[in-house]
């Protein structure tokens, strides 16, 4: 019970790691508020959540939309009194090469990997500074942020970019005792990474079998390590990106 009553915000919380991540932090003993675009896909998150501890609350909303960024954050603190944890896992992948990406596809990318990180982490600090508590934010990045594969030009950049902001952000809110890092998953099996999605359905054997542990991850592999920097073992780390990939990146 790492997390035992700590108030979280947990987004993209519908499918994939972050219903991994909201599972992981009700065993774990936090009270969660899980935001998604996802209705059905939340609730099921919080249904599943629940038979591990506390039933965490939901919110649909996108996380792009900036009328609504500050309220993401009221709505914990409504519901719980405080917030303690941000966990910024939502995010949206777009294949295509280069030269031929397309423009509205790139601000998509941007809106939701990258400036609503920013932006709800923003609310959140803002909130943290001026009740004196030290908060934790933990994103979900991606091994994209230090290498690429083709066609993933915007996402590796979003990517690339949380990776600076978390050291950024952690620079200017060590001194408020925030702590800010990132969780950078490799090939993870999910909803982005399903067959029939925009990645190519015969990835799963050619990622294993160029990752030194020789499967692809699971989302508890992520949750387990997003819960470890959310808790009180991980008060002084900051600034970090830390790569759950299998050793993939190793892999000349
Ligand atoms: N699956 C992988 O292999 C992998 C690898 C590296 C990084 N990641 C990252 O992990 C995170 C989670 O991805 P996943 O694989 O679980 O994907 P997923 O598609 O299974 O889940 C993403 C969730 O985010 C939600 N979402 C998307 N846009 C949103 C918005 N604007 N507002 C609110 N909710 C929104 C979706 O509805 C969905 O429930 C993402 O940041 C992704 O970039 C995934």
């Amino acid at each position: 019970m790492r997390l035992h009553g700590k108030a979280t915000i947990i987004t993209g919380a519908a499918d994939g790691i972050g219903r991994g991540i909201a599972i992981k932090f009700a065993q774990e003993g936090a009270d969660s508020l899980l935001v998604d675009l996802n209705k059905a896909g939340v609730e099921e998150t919080a249904r599943l959540a629940g038979a591990h501890g506390y039933t965490p609350k939901t919110m649909v909303a996108d996380i792009s939309d900036r009328t609504l960024q500050g309220k993401i954050i009221q709505r914990a603190i409504d519901e719980f009194g405080v917030l303690d944890i941000l966990v910024n896992n939502a995010g949206v992948v777009f294949v295509a090469p280069f030269a031929e990406f397309p423009t509205d596809k790139l601000h998509r990318i941007m809106e939701v990997n990258l400036k609503a990180p920013f932006l709800l982490s923003q609310h959140a600090a803002r909130y943290w500074i001026e009740a004196k508590r030290p908060g934790r934010i933990v994103s979900t990045s991606s091994i994209n942020a230090e290498s690429v594969q083709a066609n993933s030009v915007a996402y590796s950049a979003s990517k690339g970019a949380l990776r600076m902001l978390t050291k950024a952000m952690a620079f200017d809110l060590g001194p408020h005792g925030i702590t800010c890092n990132a969780v950078g998953p490799g090939h993870t099996r999910t909803g982005m990474t399903r067959p029939g999605h925009a990645a190519d359905p015969t990835r799963e054997a050619k990622s294993a079998a160029v990752i030194p542990l020789r499967r692809i991850g699971e989302p508890q592999d992520i949750a387990n390590a997003v819960a470890f920097l959310a808790s009180s073992e991980a008060s002084y780390v900051t600034g970090q990106t830390i790569y759950v990939e299998g050793g993939r990146i190793i892999w000349a």
